[in-house]
């Protein structure tokens, strides 16, 4: 989701309610929601799943898309959100190597080495699953893995401190603060969201700390954390099809989604594959 930029208003940072402590617009979903929100996020993990083998040199972006997309309509039958949502042409997105997240799918071929961040998103019931990971291309280089590890490590510590009454910032704060350790940078003009009927809503959530966001978590908010991690440095460019992001100085970027309920306890991840835990 885009922070900044040529977007309708509502995608942008809306300081005036984003610092409440529970803006009016966040939805709290109800046991029926909830059910459908799991459904949901399970066949998106699936769809990530049955992807990986694809994911070889040679292939193009494109035809992942085809792939993916043909498997969603003829035997999953869920929609592919993507699709034509803001002009997106494409049912997933692909963001290669320096691409850091919403890229557009392109008949460039896979080449040894390369990383990709593969990002599903479908609906089923009226209700949204999100999530996205990296995969590499043959044996990953010593930079790609490591990026990919952080994105990953970033992810998994900003889901551990999910539960009621914690302030939203506190997911910001742990990812931001596991980054810089690492001597990586954290992409600021994207964000999680909430998600559910739609497919971005409130709350933003941010992958830096903000001491501005005053969001208190409530049992049954469902949010994505997906933290964008550069090698080099935070600073992104918007290319000319208006959705692939890529660094500015060039440098590899990683990222890694899950799609989250807030529990009574904690948190459940919707969108957790088979073999992972957090
Ligand atoms: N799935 C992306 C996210 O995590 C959004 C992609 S918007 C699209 O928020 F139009 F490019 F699909
Ligand atoms: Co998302
Ligand atoms: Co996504």
């Amino acid at each position: 989701m885009q922070i900044n930029g040529h977007k309708p208003i509502y995608l942008k940072k809306q300081k005036f309610k984003m610092y409440n402590s529970r803006p009016m617009n966040i939805t709290i979903k109800n046991k029926e929601e909830i059910e459908k929100m799991r459904a949901v996020g399970k066949i998106t993990a699936g769809i990530l799943k049955f992807i990986e083998p694809y994911i070889k040199a040679g292939i193009t972006t494109i035809e992942l898309n085809d792939i993916c997309h043909k498997h969603m309509i003829e035997e999953l039958k869920v929609i592919p959100a993507p699709l034509n949502y803001r002009g997106f042409t494409k049912s997933i997105c692909t963001s290669v190597n320096h691409q850091v997240c919403h890229s557009t799918p392109t008949h460039k071929k896979l080449k040894k080495g390369d990383i990709i961040n593969i990002d599903i998103t479908i609906i089923k019931d009226l209700y949204h699953g999100d999530s996205s990971r990296m995969f590499f291309v043959g044996k990953p280089k010593i930079a790609g893995k490591r990026v990919s590890d952080i994105s990953y490590e970033c992810l998994k510590r900003g889901i551990r401190v999910v539960k009621p009454g914690i302030k939203l910032s506190l997911i910001g704060k742990t990812i931001e603060s596991y980054a810089k350790k690492n001597h990586c940078s954290v992409v600021e003009d994207y964000c999680g969201h909430g998600i559910g009927l739609a497919f971005h809503e409130e709350p933003q959530v941010l992958h830096y700390f903000d001491e501005k966001v005053e969001t208190v978590l409530e049992e049954g908010m469902t949010f994505t954390i997906e933290p964008m991690i550069n090698i080099g440095k935070k600073k992104t460019l918007l290319l000319a099809d208006n959705w692939t992001v890529v660094t500015a100085d060039h440098s590899l970027s990683a990222q890694w989604e899950h799609t989250i309920l807030v529990t009574k306890t904690g948190y459940e991840v919707l969108t957790l594959q088979e073999n992972e835990t957090i």
